[in-house]
């Protein structure tokens, strides 16, 4: 340790009632601890004590505090805004006691939650539940709401997420429920060549018989800009003003409290995701959700359960409602570390040569990093560095294969406490060109400072 004394040489002035002597300048104080003798050098013993990082790392970090210090005022806006939601509905621990069975003696935390939500997502309603099994389940949900035999579906932002490709019936669902199944076609207007949204296009998209349209605001697998509220609501005002009855429906995954509105508030009629994503804030060990206008909630949850159940049952057993409640509580502060693990990624590896999505330093609208890898070698080696760097299952190595909902080969590194929980610190990638990482999530921005540490030892 080096001790050097920053203390001024003259007396202060302040206190009047002190007499300061100036101060003799200190010797700097070097102990050198026997392992020195043994040849570790002191710069060595110096990174050791002071510098977690890799030195890439530690420059990166040192470059970004204007960022973090944003993510920060973020992380208190949308904090705010859900300790006012959860004062409204004075949330008490009688909410935690969950139910069982039907869930028709549930004390009050379902309900509860549900104002909660919907207030914090300025939606009419929300439905909030264990049962949803993923975002997938919940985007489902929601778009069989809408959608009616004859319908059409029009996707806004290209090529939906890839686990939706057999719900809509884009790929062969072999007769298990497509929205194409059920005679809803189904239509996409492709992004621009720079992956943004095609406003060009959207104009004149809309037709009489568009039921609903469809927003992803997250890249999912694609190289593409992920949309900021801003942008999905000049799309809406754009369907709206075609097709008035054309209802948005937003796959909110991953864009959850990334800005500090949402998309209810510019006009969505319904999204939803999942609480192992933003939402549950890395507490929630399951569950989905769906908000946006009462009447449409209604009807996604009559999907999730069955027509005239309502939303007033599902049971909440054990501990669930006290870690939805939690989970939403940490959610702003769990996602503002995302982000700033998605700023450090990216400063780290543009240094690095390889290209990124967002580009380093620009605002985010989501908590995915996207980093182009260009082989499948480097793609595995990077979850393979991510997972050994994980608390849970540093000893296993991740391995490629089929997973239910994706045509591609798909590879996850997910070291993570709540199974395939992306609001941890995790990445993953379908084994295809042009062999991109999607990194997300991450309790604290740390921990993706001693990942890439690991990580840049084979680049
Ligand atoms: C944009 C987007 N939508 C939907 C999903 C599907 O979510 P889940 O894996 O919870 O089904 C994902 C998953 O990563 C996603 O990135």
């Amino acid at each position: 340790m080096v001790a050097l004394s920053t203390a001024s040489h003259f007396p202060s002035t302040h206190h009047p009632n002190r007499i300061l002597k100036p101060l003799k300048p200190l010797k700097p104080i070097v102990r050198i601890p026997p392992r020195m003798a043994c040849g570790v050098s002191l710069q060595q013993l110096h990174h050791h004590s002071d510098h977690p990082f890799v030195p890439e790392v530690e420059k990166a970090v040192d470059s970004l505090y204007t960022e973090f210090r944003a993510v920060d005022n973020l992380v208190a806006m949308n904090t705010a805004r859900v300790l006012k939601a959860f004062q409204n509905a004075r949330v008490g621990s009688h909410h935690f006691g969950g139910s069982t069975g039907y869930g028709h003696e549930e004390p009050g935390g379902r309900e509860a939650l549900d104002q909660v939500f919907a207030e914090i997502f300025g939606a009419e309603s929300a439905i909030v539940r264990a049962q949803f099994f993923s975002g997938t389940h919940a985007i489902t949900c929601a778009l069989f709401a809408f959608l009616r035999p004859g319908d059409e579906l029009l996707a806004v932002a290209g090529a939906p997420y890839d686990t939706l490709e057999e719900v809509v019936g884009i790929r062969e669902s072999h007769g298990m429920g497509s929205l194409k199944d059920f005679g809803i076609d189904y239509r996409e207007v492709p992004l621009t060549a720079d992956g943004s949204l095609n406003l060009g296009a959207l104009k004149i998209a809309v037709k009489p018989k568009t039921k609903c349209a469809l927003i992803q605001r997250s890249c999912g697998y694609s190289w593409r800009h992920s949309l900021s509220v801003d942008e999905i609501g000049k799309a809406i005002q754009m369907i709206k003003m075609q097709n008035p009855n054309c209802l948005v429906m937003v796959d909110n995954c991953y864009g959850e409290f990334v800005e500090n509105i949402e998309p209810p508030m510019v006009g969505a009629d319904l999204i939803a995701g999942s609480l192992i994503k933003n939402p549950g804030g890395t507490i929630a060990p399951c569950g989905g959700y769906v908000a946006g206008k009462k009447k449409w909630v209604e009807a996604a949850a009559a999907r999730l359960s069955a027509p005239g159940l309502g939303v007033d049952c599902g049971s909440t057993p054990g501990d669930i409602m006290r870690t939805f409640f939690q989970g939403l509580y940490l959610s702003p502060q769990m996602v503002g570390e995302a982000v700033k693990g998605s700023f450090l990624i990216a400063e780290v590896m543009t240094a690095k040569g390889y290209k990124v999505q967002p580009l380093s330093r620009v605002p985010r609208h989501d908590t995915v990093q996207a980093v182009q890898l260009g082989s499948r070698e480097l793609l595995l080696a990077f979850c393979e560095a991510v997972q050994r760097s994980s608390p849970v299952g540093s000893f296993t190595r991740p391995v490629a294969g089929a997973t239910p909902g994706y045509a591609s080969e798909v590879i996850f590194a997910d070291g993570t406490f709540v199974d395939g929980s992306t609001s941890e610190l995790s990445c993953d990638g379908p084994l295809r060109d042009p062999f991109c990482v999607f990194c997300q999530g991450g309790t604290h921005w740390t921990q993706w400072g001693l990942v890439l540490g690991e990580v840049l030892k084979f680049l």
